[in-house]
């Protein structure tokens, strides 16, 4: 039920009375972004926005709320719907329109019907630029709003999944604009992947089971962007940690970085926890499930459901409760238990929070100076997929450091021609 009673602006969200609360959590992760902070203050003042509308297909979170203020007091009216039903934080949206005056359109669980009608309703507002999440407004602007399509210059897409889809859209030529994958840029990868992910994932299964995880067996499957971030942090609190991979280099760069490497089956009868971090499915399966000791948990860090075969799982086992929130036992024939945390969808966004504010600060000011790229450098772009520009993602990570208080050196004018030159020397 939506009680949009009174709203300065048209939307659909739960409940505007839970503005408040959402008014004070934007605030609170507001102080963790110095680099969106800086930006928010340039744009106040250049309004390089003025006029631009947008519709944002993003999580409505905090973060997100924080990055469509900056880009609002750039001059732009944007407008938001949820990118997935889900991860909609209620309080967030209601305060984005009660406070920000943002129209907002998503409700926390949504239907599959509202999730498309509210994607519809930012259509309406007839965008010039589209930010988007894993590629669903995009998609719906190109196959079934073609009418709103005219006035769209460029668009921003921030997973990786939503960039390969607009990718695939690119090389069959039906990408009707530029598009700007924010995913690729270093300062978003290698710090929310390394770092968020890392994090987040640790924290939400410490949240879920209140696990000691120093002398843990802890098994990291994948030790891709995230992986490596996983198995930094387990380790780091004090885990034996064990990686499993597919990609012989990979393999050998965790070995190198100190840890030990296994198949899976083999890492299957050694582990206590089990961190699946790999975009593929069926890491865990049946034959693993066989050798799997008594007590052992599974996790999910990737980003979809199907990287532990629960179905299998399901079928191996004689019953099935929940002993705490996000902790499920299924008790197997043989008399062993096995737990699951959050019915193996991405631990770090079901059981705690997703990543926090200061490693979303880089992705965000990456979704902020990519959208004035655009408004500046449209009509030279081609309908494709650009990365984010060198110099913006330097930018990014130099503004970052700047607010650390971190200083770093300048090459002297004689090491770059040096260094430009081919170095030489004995
Ligand atoms: N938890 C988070 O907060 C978070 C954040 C960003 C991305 N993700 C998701 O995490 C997943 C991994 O992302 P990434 O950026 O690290 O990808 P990546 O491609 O950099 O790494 C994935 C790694 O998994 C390995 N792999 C594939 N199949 C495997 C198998 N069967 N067994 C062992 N290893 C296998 C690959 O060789 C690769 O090295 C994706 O689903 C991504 O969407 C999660």
């Amino acid at each position: 039920m939506s009680s949009n009673a009174q709203s300065p602006v048209s939307c659909d969200v739960k409940e505007l009375a839970l503005a408040e609360a959402g008014k004070r959590r934007i605030e609170w992760a507001f102080q963790s972004m110095p680099v969106l902070q800086t930006i928010r203050k340039q744009f106040i003042k250049t309004q390089p926005l003025a006029g631009v509308r947008i519709a944002a297909c993003l999580p409505v979170t905090t973060e997100t709320a924080n990055l469509l203020a900056t880009l609002r007091d750039g001059g732009a009216s944007p407008v938001l719907c949820a990118s997935n039903s889900l991860f909609t934080q209620d309080d967030v949206a209601a305060s984005l329109v009660r406070d920000y005056i943002i129209p907002v359109f998503a409700i926390k669980g949504e239907t599959s019907e509202q999730y498309s009608a509210h994607i519809g309703s930012a259509i309406d507002s007839k965008p010039q630029i589209t930010m988007d999440d894993g590629c669903d407004l995009v998609s719906v602007l190109h196959a079934k709003r073609q009418d709103a399509l005219e006035e769209v210059i460029g668009g921003t897409g921030e997973a990786s999944n939503g960039a390969g889809r607009l990718r695939t859209m690119s090389k069959e030529g039906a990408l009707r604009y530029p598009v700007i994958a924010i995913n690729d840029a270093t300062s978003t990868r290698l710090f929310d992947s390394r770092y968020g992910a890392g994090q987040t994932a640790i924290d939400s299964i410490i949240r879920a089971t209140n696990f000691l995880i120093a002398g843990m067996n802890v098994v990291v499957a994948g030790y891709g962007w995230c992986g490596r971030g996983v198995a930094a942090r387990a380790h780091g609190m004090g885990a034996n940690v064990i990686v499993t991979e597919i990609d012989p280099i990979k393999a050998l760069e965790a070995l190198m970085d100190g840890f030990r490497v296994m198949s899976m089956p083999d890492a299957a009868a050694a582990g206590d926890l089990f961190i699946t971090v790999t975009g593929n499915k069926a890491v865990i399966a049946k034959e693993h499930f066989e050798r799997l000791k008594s007590g052992a948990i599974l996790a999910n860090a990737g980003h979809f459901n199907v990287e532990i075969d629960l179905e299998c799982l399901a079928r191996m086992a004689t019953t099935r409760r929940l002993v705490r929130e996000f902790v499920e036992e299924y008790a197997l024939r043989d008399g062993r238990r096995i737990y699951v945390l959050a019915e193996g969808r991405l631990v770090s966004l079901s059981a705690a929070e997703g990543h926090p504010a200061s490693v979303l600060d880089m992705s965000l000011a990456n979704q902020a100076l990519s959208v004035e790229h655009l408004v500046k450098n449209h009509s030279s772009l081609e309908k494709r997929v650009y990365a984010v520009p060198e110099e913006l993602d330097r930018k990014v990570a130099r503004m970052k450091l700047e607010a650390m208080s971190v200083k770093i050196d300048r090459p002297t004018p004689d090491q770059e021609h040096y260094l430009a030159s081919g170095p030489e020397g004995t």
